[in-house]
């Protein structure tokens, strides 16, 4: 049988309706205290900064190269080729430690073609990637050339073709 005096505390809220407040504050609290770390996970997902060159490098169009001439693409570390049978784009990245390799020069005493050192340890290169000369375990790679529907030249990296790949122009 309920007294007087707790009908009345009910009636104005009393003790239940503190302990609810309580109650409420409580999971409040602790629900917010997952939505910090939760955002700050999904943030996580999406970085400032994007370290790796995007995969598809544009240039000019095909006549804007010609014939024997060689374009070094900065971003993805690529050299571009045009000779008489037209266009291959192959890695400068050195596959022993991932230095970036040289210039290609003229033939020499040892080397009878057109070829790259690597500055960080002397592999050499030839103009298809093949690699001449240790410590490189693996010849360069070669990259997909194409030509965009704007009639551009277009390399991409994520795109790896066989050593005799050219894009015949
Ligand atoms: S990184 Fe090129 S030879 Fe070592």
């Amino acid at each position: 049988m309920e007294t007087s005096e707790q009908g009345t505390s009910r009636a104005q809220g009393g003790p239940d309706r503190g302990r609810r407040w309580l109650l409420g504050v409580g999971w409040l609290s602790f629900l917010t205290s997952l939505v910090g770390p939760a955002l700050a996970n999904v943030r996580f997902l999406f970085p400032n900064v994007v370290y790796e060159a995007p995969p598809v490098s544009k240039l000019g169009t095909p006549e804007e190269y010609p014939v024997g001439s060689l374009t070094f693409l900065e971003g993805p570390r690529v050299n571009v080729f045009r000779d008489a049978d037209g266009f291959r784009a192959v890695s400068a990245i050195c596959t022993h430690l991932r230095c970036t390799i040289g210039p290609y020069g003229p033939a020499d005493g040892e080397f009878k073609f057109v070829h790259s050192h690597c500055p960080c340890h002397g592999s050499v290169f030839d103009t298809f990637g093949k690699v001449w000369r240790p410590p490189a375990p693996r010849d360069l790679d070669v990259y997909y050339i194409g030509v965009g529907p704007d009639g551009r030249l277009f390399v991409d990296t994520s795109r790896p073709v066989g050593k005799d790949y050219q894009l015949k122009v």
